[in-house]
């Protein structure tokens, strides 16, 4: 029997109307637009409306995901939506996503890896394609961190922002989508970046906390540690990533990621500057903005890095 390949066959994305500037969050809290973008490299985020929420946005984001792979909702047998900021603590997101577009011939679940959460979706789908069970699976990634953001505090309200990035993804037996990946998780890190509350502790869903200097130094040694090995594991060299798209929690992150990797800024998405961090959803954002604006092309060598709460971690390296 040949071997099954899961490749994406269409991305898209939506982010809320309501933008939120530097400059909008100077009148509320103590910043500025200089300190925000020359530390995070982020000039404005999107807020979802009161009405609005990550069902909504993933609902959106798989829409137009579907309509640009040219699949119909009837099509799709598996989603999985990862998001932190789900709209209730049950049923999963997945199953309110599910009504909301009719995916009725869909298995749906939720997962929740922070801003890995996409990439680790991505790894489930392909182990399920690579199944024969499934031939058409939609990974979402989805967040209103908005609604956890304490919006007094300054070191962590300028960071993030809401959004939704999808990808279709099909079985095909020819060699190419998903190459190679790996996935880490480490819960010795639990406490440097988390909600506040939860459900089981404290009966509120908290606001993010976060040790800015712990979380920035572990995504500076771990990111580049994957990203290398994902590429090697399929039998590449990084002289044959053609597109590098990190998680965009902020761009010195990734800059400083980058000197670790022998890839040139221009391979480099950078999307960070107009929606700030949606965790689960900077991936799937930024791969959709770089299909649309040019970047990346079908047949390119995709790498894409993650690194989020947990703390977790992982990389996939593709064919587009
Ligand atoms: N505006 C103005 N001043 C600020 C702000 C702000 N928004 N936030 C903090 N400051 C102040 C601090 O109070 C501090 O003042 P002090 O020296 O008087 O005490 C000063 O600026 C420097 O603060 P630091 O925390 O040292 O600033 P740093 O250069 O480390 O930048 C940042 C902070 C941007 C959070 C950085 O640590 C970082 O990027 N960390 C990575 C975390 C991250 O991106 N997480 C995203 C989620 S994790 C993930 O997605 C992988």
């Amino acid at each position: 029997m040949s071997e099954i390949y899961s490749e994406i066959i269409g991305t898209g994305s939506y982010l809320p109307e309501k933008i939120v500037t530097n400059e909008d969050l100077s009148k509320v809290v103590d910043t500025s637009d200089e300190w925000i973008f020359t530390r995070t490299g982020i000039k404005e985020r999107r807020v979802a409306d009161d009405g609005e929420y990550t069902s909504d946005l993933s609902a959106r984001a798989i829409s137009d995901a579907l309509k640009n792979a040219n699949v119909s909702v009837d099509d799709v047998d598996l989603l999985i939506v990862a998001t932190i900021t789900p709209d209730l603590v049950f049923p999963a997101t997945a199953c309110i996503v599910q009504k909301k577009l009719g995916l009725k011939n869909a298995v749906v679940f939720d997962i929740q890896a922070a801003c890995s959460g996409f990439v680790y979706g991505l790894t489930v789908a392909d182990a399920m394609i690579k199944s024969g069970q499934y031939k058409t699976a939609v990974v979402v990634g989805a967040e209103t961190l908005s609604r956890i953001t304490d919006w007094t505090d300054r070191t962590t309200c300028v960071l993030f922002g809401d959004g939704a990035g999808a990808a279709v993804l099909r079985a095909t037996s020819k060699k190419t989508g998903i190459l190679s990946y790996s996935i880490k998780s480490d819960g010795n890190y639990v406490d440097i970046l988390k909600a506040t509350g939860g459900p089981s502790m404290t009966k509120t869903s908290g606001n993010i906390y976060m040790e800015g200097k712990e979380v920035f130094k572990l995504a500076v040694a771990r990111m580049p540690e994957i990203s290398k090995e994902v590429v090697a594991k399929a039998g590449y060299t990084m002289a044959d990533v053609d597109c590098f798209i990190p998680h965009q929690a902020n761009v010195r992150i990734i800059d400083a990621a980058l000197k670790n990797l022998d890839i040139p800024e221009e391979k480099v998405v950078k999307s960070i500057q107009s929606h700030g961090n949606i965790s689960s959803a900077c991936i799937p954002l930024a791969l959709n903005i770089a299909t649309k604006n040019g970047q990346l092309k079908k047949g390119d060598k995709v790498l894409l890095t993650a690194m989020g709460a947990g703390f977790t971690w992982g990389s996939v390296f593709l064919e587009f």
